[in-house]
């Protein structure tokens, strides 16, 4: 098997930091989890997104809408899906940044009306990262439903370890600092070339290695 090379990347990214999110919000169902966010009052509005060797991936509630056995397949595109197009690209990496191979990593999302398929497995697949942790999904950006900006969810879990359980946000959407789920260091870092957009975003999990 071939090792995995040990990244150590100083390069961080600088996401706009939100005035405090509104605490109510009845339509959601879920409470945030407990964890403090360590933002500092950095110039300029401007935070540093935890990379890996700081703090492992913020946790979030997987809400109501999960559904178990998705299918395996790294597109959820589809006849009959709308929307706009976005893949998705990262690595899964331990707390010291080694690239982790063969982790889960399992996404579900509304579609662009903001609809969940409860019923069968649309917008919702999983995979298992390459030999150096990347993993590559293709989909849609999120509609919007009553009490959250755009997000998708997803799970990822290293081989007999814990699951880690989030959800991801687009940058500079109107919502984002309404939705007390929201969490800056969760934002996508996204491209957009044109009409296309390219998505990126690395989990840190809390395992060494
Ligand atoms: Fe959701």
């Amino acid at each position: 098997m071939q090792r995995h090379h040990r990244i150590r990347s100083s390069r961080r990214r600088f996401l706009q930091t939100y005035p405090p999110m509104l605490a109510s919000l009845a339509l959601v169902t879920c409470a945030r989890k407990s964890s403090t966010v360590g933002l500092s009052p950095q110039a300029q509005g401007l935070t540093p997104t935890p990379a890996c060797g700081d703090l492992p991936t913020a946790a979030l509630t997987a809400g109501p809408f999960y559904t178990p056995n998705s299918p395996q397949r790294k597109s959820l595109l589809e006849p009959g899906i709308a929307g706009v197009a976005i893949p998705l690209t990262g690595q899964v990496l331990s707390r010291n940044c080694t690239p982790i191979a063969n982790s889960l990593v399992d996404f579900w999302q509304a579609n662009d009306q903001g609809e969940y398929d409860n019923n069968g497995y649309t917008l919702r697949g999983h995979q298992f990262t390459d030999a150096e942790g990347r993993y590559w999904l293709e989909t849609i950006v999120p509609g919007i439903y009553p009490g959250r900006t755009r997000h998708i969810h997803v799970k990822v879990q290293a081989a007999n370890q814990p699951i880690l359980t989030t959800q991801l946000y687009l940058p500079e959407e109107p919502l984002n600092q309404g939705d007390f789920l929201f969490r800056p260091e969760l934002v996508m870092t996204v491209q957009n070339q044109g009409n296309e957009k390219q998505a990126s975003f690395n989990f840190v999990l809390d395992v060494n290695g």
